[in-house]
């Protein structure tokens, strides 16, 4: 079971809808997938249309382990996807860790009883650099960050990768040049000294309205717009991810 977390320091910058995308082209391979959504807002959750509810009343007895994550895991829309939600709960996510003792590592050891029954888990983190994140991180055999092509996402990276290498067991850290717009000059070239570096995967995300429309579609991306150059790029995502993974 790989797991791989996605996450930024930033918000709004395609983390979901990345977990979300990514989720759906695994499992066209047929890799048996949970996507675990440790965001209070619940985007991914909503996109799933799964309800945003932990049943077995939130996030304090899931990381204490009073609650099994097995119990909390729903099915989606997406055959092969699973998907344990979000709850507003999770806004105390690092309360909750701390409490529970060894916080770092308690993420990864709550996921060991899944091992079993997937082969990938993707964490949907929230924005930031809590103590959720490193547990996050803690539990992830990779990184995957969505840069906005602009100079200030640039440097949150940067930020990130300083995170990651202050750790004796990082993950491996790759990032991908996300919602794209190019008509503008400055992104182009911003992306394009992105794409020269080693830790920068090929696949581009454009930005474009059919990602948008996963809010109203409330599935990824493919699923209404099969020939979209998101759906293309998601596709190229994955690919690249597996010879990472595998
Ligand atoms: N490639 C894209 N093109 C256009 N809009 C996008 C794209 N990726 C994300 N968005 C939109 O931007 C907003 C933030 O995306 P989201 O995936 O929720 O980011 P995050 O999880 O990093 O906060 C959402 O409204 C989403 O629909
Ligand atoms: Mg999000």
């Amino acid at each position: 079971m790989k797991v791989v977390a996605i996450a930024s320091i930033k918000g709004g910058v395609g983390k979901t809808a990345t977990a979300v995308n990514l989720a759906a082209e695994a499992t066209r391979s047929g890799v048996r997938v949970l996507l675990w959504d440790l965001d209070p807002q619940g985007s991914a959750t909503y996109l799933l249309r799964a309800e945003h509810r932990l049943v077995g009343g939130g996030a304090q007895p899931l990381v204490s382990g009073e609650t099994k994550l097995a119990a909390e895991v729903r099915a989606t829309g997406v055959e092969g996807l699973h998907v344990l939600p979000s709850d507003l709960s999770l806004r105390f996510l690092d309360r909750h860790l701390d409490a529970a003792g060894k916080p770092r590592r308690r993420l990864g050891k709550l996921l060991a009883p899944l091992e079993p029954a997937y082969d990938l888990v993707i964490l949907d983190c929230p924005p930031g650099a809590s103590l959720g994140i490193e547990s996050a991180l803690r539990a992830t055999h990779l990184l995957l960050v969505p840069v906005v092509p602009t100079t200030l996402a640039m440097l949150t990276l940067a930020h990130l990768e300083e995170l990651v290498a202050e750790r004796s067991k990082g993950p491996r850290l790759l990032a991908h040049v996300s919602m794209l717009d190019r008509r503008k000059k400055l992104q182009r070239e911003t992306a394009a000294q992105l794409g020269a570096r080693s830790d920068v995967v090929e696949a581009v995300v454009p930005n474009t309205t059919a990602v948008e429309r996963m809010g109203p579609e409330r599935a990824p991306v493919r699923a209404f717009a099969p020939r979209s150059p998101a759906t293309a790029a998601y596709e190229q995502l994955w690919q690249e991810l597996t010879t990472h993974l595998w």
